[in-house]
Order: C-alpha cells, then structure tokens, then sequence
C-alpha cells in the first residue's frame, strides 16, 4: 500500500501499542484519548492522515464499552481525516462469546460490534485466538486472524518437563487444545466436560483421557472468571496429574480471579499481553508472552501486500 504506515493507539493496552510501533521504527501517532466532563469519550487525531495506511491498536478489554466506543470514535475521527485504510488491531477482541442465540430473546452482541466497526470505518480488522472462530465472517471487510499458539508454545516448552498431555476444559475447545498438542510435540491429549450452572460457576462433570502421572496443560482461550480453570485444575489434581499448567490467549481476570487462581492447584499460568496484566497478581503465578513481534510482523506484512498465512505455516 503506497500511504505512510501510521501506528496509534486507544488506552487499553497502550504499552502493546508502543511496542508495536516501536518494533516497526515508527512514533506512535499523536491522537488525545480523554473523556468529557460528562464522561462521553473525546478523540482528537494531532497529526495528518490524509492518504495514509493507519493501524490503530485497541483490545476491547475492561471497561469494554468505553474501549469498544474509544476504537469507535478514533476510526471515524481518521475516516473523515480522509486516511487511507484503516485498520483496527483488536488484539483482544470483547464480546466474542456472545456470538450466537442460546436462548430466546438474546442479543447477538459480536455481530453488532462488527457491524459499528465497519460503520465507523474500518476497512480491515487484524485480531488474535477470537473465542470463536466464525466470528470474522461477521465482518464483511477483510479479518486477519492472529494465533498466539506457537509464541506460547515456544513459552511453554521451556518449563515442562515429563510426559505431558494437552487439557480442553470443555468440549467447545478440543480443536484448539489438538492444535497445541501439536505444538508440544505431539503431546496426549484429554478433556473436561463441565456444567455452566451460571454465568459465573462451572462444575466439571468428567474427565477423558490419562492425566495420572502426567504434567498436565489446560488451554484455553481466555480467562475472565477464574472459574473454568481453577475447577478444571482441581479435577485434574483428583485425578492425580503431576503438575498442573494453563494456558491460554488472553488473560482477562475479572472479578476475583487472580485469587482463584492463586488457590487452585497450578504451577503457572502462560496468557499473552493482550490484555494489560493488573499491577498486583495476588499470589498467582502468571507469566506474560509478548505478542508485539507478532503483531509488528503481520502489520509490515499488510502494508506491503505479503502472506499473513505463511506466517502461520
Ligand atoms: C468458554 O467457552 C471459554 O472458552 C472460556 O472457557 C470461558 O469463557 C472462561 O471463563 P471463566 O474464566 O469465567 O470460567
């Protein structure tokens, strides 16, 4: 793309965003981020755009409905500055688990956050490990797809020892929890099959596979509650497997769930820094991998028209 590649950054993970920009030798641009006395979110874009190809970095992590609205607000600021493409970097991507009905009368929320995207303006989406997959075709616009696998992967393998077998907490995520059995040399794999009994408690019902003796990886795509892994870790632990990782994409911990976690019987917990990691951990034992390599790479690849496939193959 012929327009000047331009990094900016929303203010939910604007350290990310600095590494990003730093790793493609570019300032981030200049754009105030701030609210109204009111509390409306206020965007200016301090620098011209006109023509240019522009990344904007934003995960619509906690407070969601302000950082979703800040990345709205800065897209259509850039679109009516006449920039040339523009590009929302979702690197953690909020209200993807509300992706279809699962009852009468709900709301199909990650449709809709795809449509304003595009209504604001956004001509591409580039995004990582989306709680579902099926999610891009929401978008009507062209949606790079990022996998944090073979960075945690690469993490991971330098901490586990023993014979080692690959944990989905639930059915949904055997396809993603197979993947990374490959990644970690074709390691056994089992599952949990848990019961939601609400939104925020999970009960596991059953574990299939051999994790007696093993050092055991619970993968997942993320972690809000704590509830999916500190259950799936305790039953993991009756079962009696060695030593119990998790891994998973992105690290939300909502609520309590770093004291969840820290009570749970788990050596450590891989998440990428997709989501800013709170100032205190409380006792859990958590290790960030950077994503900004990654995300610098697939960005000088767009901007020159390369592969972002390869880069997975
Ligand atoms: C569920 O389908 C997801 O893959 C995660 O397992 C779930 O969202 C994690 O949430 P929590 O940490 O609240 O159990």
């Amino acid at each position: 793309m012929d327009g000047e590649l331009k990094v900016f950054a929303g203010s939910s993970n604007r350290a990310l965003a600095q590494n990003i920009a730093d790793l493609l030798d570019q300032p981030l641009g200049s754009a105030t981020v701030e609210r109204f006395p009111d509390g409306e979110s206020r965007v200016q874009i301090n620098e011209n755009v006109r023509g240019a190809d522009v990344f904007v970095v934003q995960s619509t992590s906690a407070p969601v409905d302000t950082h979703l609205m800040q990345l709205l607000i800065m897209i259509d600021a850039l679109t009516r500055a006449s920039a040339g493409r523009i590009t929302a970097v979702i690197p953690y991507f909020g209200y993807a688990r509300q992706e279809k009905k699962t009852t009468g009368r709900e709301p199909i929320t990650a449709k809709l956050a795809a449509n304003l995207l595009e209504a604001a303006g956004a001509t591409r989406v580039m995004t990582l490990d989306l709680h579902a997959p099926a999610v891009q075709g929401f978008f009507d616009i062209p949606v790079d797809h990022l996998q944090a696998s073979p960075l945690l992967a690469d993490a991971m393998r330098r901490v586990l020892c023993g014979e080692v077998v690959v944990v989905s907490p639930d059915a949904g995520g055997v396809a993603r929890a197979h993947d990374f059995s490959q990644r970690l040399d074709d390691a056994s794999l089992a599952i949990i099959f848990k019961n939601r009994t609400a939104p925020d408690a999970v009960q596991p019902l059953n574990v299939v596979g051999d994790v007696a003796g093993r050092t055991a990886v619970l993968v997942d795509d993320l972690i809000s509650t704590g509830g999916t892994i500190g259950e799936g870790a305790q039953a993991l632990q009756e079962r009696g497997a060695r030593e119990i990782y998790v891994c998973a994409s992105h690290g939300v911990f909502a609520g309590a769930s770093l004291e969840v976690l820290a009570h749970a019987p788990l050596e450590r917990v891989f998440v990428s820094d997709s989501v800013p990691l709170p100032r205190q951990t409380n006792g859990a034992a958590i290790t960030q991998v950077a994503t900004a390599p990654l995300f610098a790479e697939a960005v000088r690849r767009v901007h020159n028209e390369e592969s972002i496939t390869a880069l997975f193959t």
